[in-house]
């Protein structure tokens, strides 16, 4: 497709200043004939309760969803221990995140995130006019603590706080106690998302107990996807936890049919199937101890992960290491658009496709060095 330069505009139409501020998000890709371990999804394909209940559906297409998502959110809310008051489902939870600059931010206002971190937080509060100001990743984990001083009196006070735990594309996490502490400073009437996409990969047990949050911080939302772990990116479907007077103003701006009725009926059945969660999560544990064993003989940094993907040091241009490694059958994701010019993300695989990424990594250390 072509893009449509200033120079052959047609159209004298002004468009909202902001388009000019907006980035396209660049997906992860794929080269032909390779592995795709580039946009994090889970290597085993979707839940094959999901595919079943999804086919189920196909008699049914003539009608519209449920806008409520009734199904889907009772079920959430009985599996998570919440009332079906305290959720919203979302087109992914992509949708989610704009929901939330079109209730809570307003033209000007500020938001607070890490630099280095999912490029979504930035895209939806400028599509509504907000500020966003962004702090260093520290070792690849959030900066709650510099964070924490925008709240100073004197600077303008954030409208909302966007976290990601474990944090894309570093794949770090910050405990409980952190994020406990880093909440007490904030203000009340500032909105603190806590972004979860991969909650479920996470192993320790200082992983934020996010129930606890939400009933002592009532301006806390959790989020959370079907994208990753259940294996349904391609059907669209996250969900949103928080109070419900949080939740109400969401629903407010949602659009009445926003997620697909296949989508919903695949999503309550992959909820329900355990057997894939487990084998999931066991494949990722697997695929990720061998890593972590195999850089260290290598030599490569990687930051330590609690998500189903490493983010790896290359330590030379991440477009070099990307293309040595679709030589070898597997394409990864430069982290260069994340500020990250030297690293490359790796979604754990199944164990053919994590040993091609060591194959290639192997051959990229033994490659002369390029001048950056
Ligand atoms: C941190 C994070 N949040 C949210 C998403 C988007 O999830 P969804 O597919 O539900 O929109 C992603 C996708 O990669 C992600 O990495």
């Amino acid at each position: 497709m072509r893009t449509i330069t200033r120079m052959d505009k047609v159209t004298t139409i002004p468009t909202r200043a902001m388009l000019e501020r907006l980035n396209p998000y660049h997906p992860g890709k794929q080269a032909p004939d390779t592995v795709k371990l580039s946009s994090n999804e889970n290597p085993l394909g979707p839940a094959p309760a999901a595919v079943v209940a999804y086919r189920d559906t196909a008699n049914s297409l003539h009608r519209y969803p449920d806008g409520a998502a009734h199904a889907l959110s009772m079920a959430l809310a009985e599996y998570h221990g919440v009332s079906p008051e305290q959720i919203i489902v979302g087109n992914g939870s992509d949708e989610l995140m704009t929901l939330i600059a079109a209730a809570y931010v307003n033209p000007g206002e500020t938001v607070v995130t890490a630099a280095e971190t999912f490029s979504q937080y930035r895209f939806a509060t400028t599509l509504y006019d907000g500020v966003v100001k962004e702090y260093p990743v520290l070792d690849g984990r959030y900066d709650l603590e510099s964070m924490s001083r925008a709240f100073n009196a004197g600077s303008p006070r954030p409208k909302v706080v966007f976290l990601c735990n474990p944090n894309n594309p570093t794949g770090t996490f910050r405990t409980h106690d952190d994020i406990h502490t880093f909440l007490k400073q904030v203000p009340a009437d500032t909105l603190v998302v806590l972004d979860e996409a991969y909650a479920e990969y996470a192993y320790s047990p200082e992983f934020p107990r996010f129930r606890e949050l939400m009933t002592i911080f009532p301006n806390v939302i959790v989020l959370r996807t079907f994208s990753k772990l259940y294996g349904l990116a391609g059907l669209r479907v996250g969900y949103g936890m928080g109070h419900p007077e949080v939740i109400q103003n969401l629903l407010c701006v949602k659009q009445p049919f926003n997620v697909g009725l296949a989508a919903q009926a695949a999503a309550v059945a992959a909820l329900q199937d355990a057997s894939f969660r487990e084998i999931s999560i066991e494949l990722n544990t697997r695929g990720r101890l061998w890593y972590e064993q195999q850089l260290q003989e290598l030599g490569l940094g990687y930051y330590p992960t609690q998500s189903n993907f490493l983010c790896i040091h290359v330590a030379r241009p991440a477009v070099e290491a990307v293309s040595v490694l679709e030589q070898h059958g597997v394409s990864v994701r430069s982290l260069a658009s994340f500020g990250l010019h030297e690293h490359i993300r790796v979604t754990i695989g199944k164990e053919e496709d994590n040993q091609k990424v060591m194959n290639g990594l192997r051959e990229l250390g033994e490659l002369p060095r390029t001048r950056t």
